[in-house]
């Protein structure tokens, strides 16, 4: 999740596009960089490391210039440093682009620019998009728009693109495809960025373009055509919130914000990783062989908290769909007991930061060892990831609330993907399998926006329920560790106790905390364990619990045996974790705000715990 701003004016680029890269902190970087054209020149600017190193450098040497281009950095393709921080530029260094997105097809580009000579700095996917727009103006483009026009067919994937070209310097030209970009409309000048906060300063005037769009800018006009050169018309939207409320998106939390990303974080983390056909999964920072793979013979899942849980999720699939056996452990518990491990042994951790210091000595440890380490990571070049054999990103973008919510479903996307990459790799899972479980696994992000729909409801047995002292949560086989999820997010923002039990564990000694005060958080989709898991319901209704349930759509028999159902689409078992999450982050979400707790900052947690 990077942030763009682009200015073209009358006045000096480089303060208003400096102080606009500040203001999109929140969207994290780990580099940064500017573009500004001076007397006629293209001058770029980049640093690794922090914004601050970045305005120093311009502090020192200034650039002076009424049009530019600046990019904060969430890696996701090449680890964080100067050479792969934005703009990049084309061959002759005539355009600079800044890009937040992916672009899934930037290896076959790059090697065919490589092929009619183009030479590449960067290890990025954005580059690409620099040499082909050279390209366009090399057949004959007259313009750095329609060079965009003609050149962003050729791109799959995500995008929103900040464009300049040496030979246009009173033109800023932008474009979107899947990552978001507005316009800001100021009086003689004008502006891009990924998102509101990064002008609000300038201007509350906005134009949100939309995908396959085109804008070209100048300090007096803008006009928007789609990528066929077809006029868009758009209506100027004025914003009244705050820089506080729009640095949330409107939300009034992060949490919120990043429950509500949830849809888009799990298409990102799709995205790039299923075949064309939709029949295999490709995992490219894996970093072992085939035949590494399939000599494993056993897999330990080490990691903390929320990443736990994911891993939880992990166990249940691999164990399901492949033949490897596999074990969970708290990272903090993994590193004191002697876990019998050798080189056909794969240890695969789960963490969004990354620099979790009990899942990083757990990585060492079964490095010492020769074990092989996989790691599920959501920040590229964090310690965990670079110690790591093989990583699997999760391209959630900063996570700021600290309740882990988006890396926490994105974490359960590529366990799905690894899944059935793995499965299909020894032999596990027909073809055919995998393509229907593929073809199902695109369809969950459009099943977490129903979900989220019905926040309403959600949010309105919140209230009834907030006060309660305590909880209890009871799941079954994928969704045993979605109790244990769902009691985290409430213990963790409510400051409520809570526990999760796996459901046919209730009769050996839980079952006796029940009393009529008590909320029975019941996930009990369609599945193997469905007709199993209302009996569980029926044993603790019969006890005055108050039930609630998690249910599949349509299923009317459950509401005969709760107090308060929350209806989730049907979804194959092995899914349903990531939908069934979802719900209960909600809840615990509006019960923390009925108590008035700090949701974002929960009192004595911080967001990445790396002291053991
Ligand atoms: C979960 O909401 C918490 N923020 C915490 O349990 C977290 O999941 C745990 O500390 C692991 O962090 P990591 O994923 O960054 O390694």
């Amino acid at each position: 999740m990077c942030g763009i701003v682009g200015y073209v004016g009358t006045g000096k680029a480089t303060p208003v596009i400096l102080d606009g890269l500040a203001r999109l902190e929140y969207r994290g970087y780990d580099s940064a960089g500017i573009a500004v054209i001076e007397d006629g020149v293209l001058k770029v600017r980049r640093r690794a490391g922090r914004l601050a190193q970045l305005v120093e450098s311009l502090k020192l040497e200034p650039i002076e210039g009424s049009v530019g281009i600046g990019h904060t950095r969430w890696a996701t393709h090449g680890a964080p440093s100067e050479k792969n921080s934005h703009p990049h530029c084309d061959c002759r260094g005539d355009i600079a682009v800044v890009h937040n997105g992916i672009i899934e097809n930037y290896q076959e580009l790059k090697n065919q620019l490589e092929a009619r000579g183009h030479v590449f700095k960067s290890e990025t996917d954005t580059e690409v998009v620099a040499h082909l727009l050279e390209e366009e103006f090399t057949q004959g483009a007259p313009s750095l728009v329609e060079a965009a026009r003609r050149a962003l067919p050729k791109a799959k994937g995500a995008y929103a693109l900040g464009l300049l070209r040496r030979q246009e310097p009173g033109v800023l030209v932008a474009a979107r495809l899947g990552s978001p970009l507005i316009v800001g409309l100021g009086s003689g000048e004008n502006y891009v960025a990924s998102d509101v906060p990064a002008i609000l300063s300038r201007t509350r005037n906005i134009v949100y373009l939309n995908d396959g769009e085109v804008i070209e800018l100048t300090p007096t006009a803008w006009k928007v055509t789609d990528l066929n050169g077809v006029p868009r018309e758009h209506p100027v939207s004025r914003i009244e919130w705050s820089v506080d409320a729009a640095e949330k998106g409107g939300f009034e939390k992060f949490m919120l914000k990043e429950i509500h990303e949830q849809p888009r974080v799990i298409r990102e983390t799709l995205m790039g990783r299923i075949s064309a056909d939709k029949k295999s999964i490709q995992l490219k920072d894996m970093n072992l062989s085939v035949e590494e793979l399939k000599s494993l013979k056993k897999m330990f899942i080490v990691s903390c908290g929320t990443a736990f849980h994911a891993g939880y999720v992990g166990k249940y699939l691999l164990e399901h769909f492949t033949n490897l056996p596999v074990e969970v452990d708290l990272a903090s518990e993994f590193r004191y007991r002697s876990p019998k491990m050798d080189k056909d042994t794969v240890i695969f951790t789960v963490t969004q930061s990354g620099e979790t210091a009990d899942t990083l000595a757990s990585v060492r440890a079964a490095k010492a060892k020769g074990c092989k380490v996989i790691s599920i990571c959501n920040v590229v070049g964090s310690s965990i990831a670079r110690e790591s054999h093989g990583v699997i990103y999760t391209n959630a973008g900063p996570e700021i609330g600290v309740a882990s919510t988006k890396a926490y479903t994105a974490q359960l996307t590529a366990f799905c993907l690894f899944t059935i990459y793995y499965g299909k790799l020894t032999g596990s899972i027909p073809d055919e399998k995998a393509a229907d479980m593929i073809r199902q696994l695109e369809g969950i992000p459009d099943k977490v926006d129903e979900i989220l729909k019905d926040q309403a409801h959600i949010k309105a047995l919140a209230t009834k329920y907030a006060q309660a002292p305590s909880w209890l949560y009871l799941g079954r086989k994928f969704n045993f560790p979605t109790a244990l999820e769902g009691a985290l997010k409430n213990k963790e923002i409510t400051y409520t106790h809570a526990e999760g039990f796996a459901a046919g564990e209730m009769k050996h000694g839980p079952i006796a905390l029940i009393h009529k005060e008590m909320p029975i958080l019941c996930i009990a989709p369609r599945g193997e364990t469905y007709e199993k898991m209302t009996s569980n319901i029926r044993e603790v209704g019969a006890r005055a619990g108050r039930i609630i349930c998690v249910a599949t759509r349509g299923d009317a028999d459950i509401a005969g045996i709760s107090e308060d159902v929350i209806y989730v689409p049907e979804t194959p078992e092995e899914f349903s974790p990531i939908l069934c999450v979802v719900p209960l982050q909600l809840l615990a979400y509006y019960c923390a705000r009925a108590r008035g707790c700090d949701i974002d900052k929960p009192r004595n947690l911080a967001k990445s715990v790396t002291v053991e």
